[in-house]
């Protein structure tokens, strides 16, 4: 078996080693993975490929396991690939602001090498401290600075992948420019592990920020959030506008203990982040957005501590309701749409469910909303996911009469497998099955995601 080709330290087959590594942080899925292997270089991960095919196994690539939609879920006596001994920075170049990293580092130590160069890596979310980069480039990871720095996809300049053939692929080693043709690094990208498995990034990294002031301002409606954001924009460069509806904020302030940011409570609150230079010009927009009423109170961090005690706030939604096993959902619409979309929603739920508490978040300046309905407490896991996945072809029906998206962030994977067609036409599910094909004739690379 595996003994041929790796060490003992890189091969795990206990019980609770298959239960930690053949799952991510969904519930409810089946966890059977029938062994877990450890590359420490690329050739190794060409030759578990090559294993692979020769024995018909199935491999399903795993990061920090922090996914969402049960994409590093192994379920049916697959290989898990862990990238946790592929966890080295290779080389960092300060001439092209290069950084290249083995798929196993994590976002956060990533960000960290970046700052002690002087430079930064501007994509971030809650889960930074264990995600790997290898995942986010498979998922294409956003968060929560995407309306100033965009997606994973932004910072990548070149990727070694091993295909589902074996092959090791050196996709744009870096380049900036390079018109060749097709560039297999963003088809890579965003690919959920379906086509090959993710072993080197090399990232492009930003010039340092100046240091940021975090704003937190209470919003009677959502259509005035829009106002908010439009009027802060005009004004100056925002690196976040995040939402949360008070729901969200009472969840996350029993769960640590905080305190209410403002004298009251409102139906929904934004989160912005913006240069600390542009103090005056961020003060002038709120007393704008005062005047026009769609603001009514505020606070802005006074010190480094502040920004990050506001930021709990946002950042802290996903863990505080994770004990309701929400039905989580993460969409997206085109920005103008966003008030329309969520009254659609919470119509559709309040009057189909009317017993379920709706959780609104996210990432309002990106249009994507995470809904999330929690679980009352007397009703069983499994009923509950029942209903949700009763729940999914109606908000997914809503979904796709805006043209959005069924997965802004948190991918496909297993989750929303069967609802892809709400998203992508049958045109282009085809297409994705014929690239699948190619990259992987034998069906190996992380069976049963993504695509139908
Ligand atoms: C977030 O924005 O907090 C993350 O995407 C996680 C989540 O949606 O629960
Ligand atoms: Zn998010």
């Amino acid at each position: 078996m595996f003994e041929n080709i790796l060490g003992d330290r890189q091969i795990k087959t206990a019980p609770d080693d298959l239960a930690v590594w053949g799952k991510d942080w969904t519930n409810g899925f089946e966890v059977a993975p029938s062994v877990v292997v450890f590359p420490e270089d690329n050739a190794q991960v060409v030759d578990i490929v090559d294993y692979a095919i020769a024995n018909e196994l199935r491999l399903v690539p795993s990061g920090g396991r922090t996914g969402l939609s049960g994409g590093a879920v192994a379920g049916n006596g697959e290989v898990v690939v862990s990238f946790d001994r592929m966890n080295r920075i290779l080389e960092f170049n300060a001439e092209d602001r290069l950084v290249t990293c083995q798929a196993g580092v994590v976002t956060q130590t990533l960000q960290e090498f970046a700052s002690d160069q002087g430079l930064f890596y501007p994509v971030d979310f809650a889960s930074a401290g264990s995600s790997q980069i290898g995942g986010n480039v498979a998922t294409n990871a956003g968060g929560i600075k995407v309306i100033r720095y965009g997606l994973t996809r932004d910072w990548i300049a070149g990727l070694r992948v091993v295909d589902g053939r074996g092959e090791l692929l050196n996709c744009n080693a870096g380049l900036v420019k390079n018109a060749t043709g097709y560039d297999f690094r963003h088809l890579f990208i965003g690919s959920e592990g379906t086509l090959g498995l993710v072993c080197e990034v090399d990232v492009r990294l930003a010039p340092a920020p100046e240091p940021q002031l975090v704003m937190v301002l209470g919003v009677p409606r959502v259509a005035d959030l829009l106002d908010v954001l439009k009027t802060f924009g005009a004004r100056l460069t925002l690196s976040a506008f995040e939402f949360f509806s008070d729901l969200a904020l009472e969840k996350v302030r029993a769960h640590r203990m905080l305190p209410m940011p403002l004298e009251d409570s409102q139906p929904f609150y934004a989160l912005l982040e913006f240069d600390g230079s542009a103090l005056e010009a961020g003060m002038g927009a709120f007393e704008s957005c005062v005047e026009a009423g769609w603001v009514t109170d505020g606070v802005v961090s006074q010190s480094e501590a502040q920004a990050q005690a506001l930021w709990q706030l946002r950042e802290g939604i996903s863990e505080s309701i994770a004990p309701y096993t929400p039905y989580k959902n993460d969409l997206s619409v085109c920005i103008r749409e966003v008030p329309d979309f969520l009254a659609d929603v919470d119509k559709f739920v309040n009057e189909s469910y009317p017993d379920f508490e709706v959780c609104w978040y996210g990432h309002i300046g990106d249009g994507n909303l995470h809904l999330n309905i929690l679980r009352p407490e007397a009703m069983s896991v499994e009923d509950f996911m029942a209903k949700g996945h009763a729940m999914s072809p109606r908000i997914f029906e809503l979904v796709k009469a805006r043209q959005g998206s069924i997965s802004a962030e948190h991918g496909v994977g297993l989750l929303k497998r069967d609802f892809l067609e709400y998203s992508k036409s049958a045109a282009e599910i085809e297409l994705m099955q014929g690239l699948k094909a190619l990259f992987d004739p034998h069906q190996i690379m992380n069976p049963g995601k993504l695509l139908p």
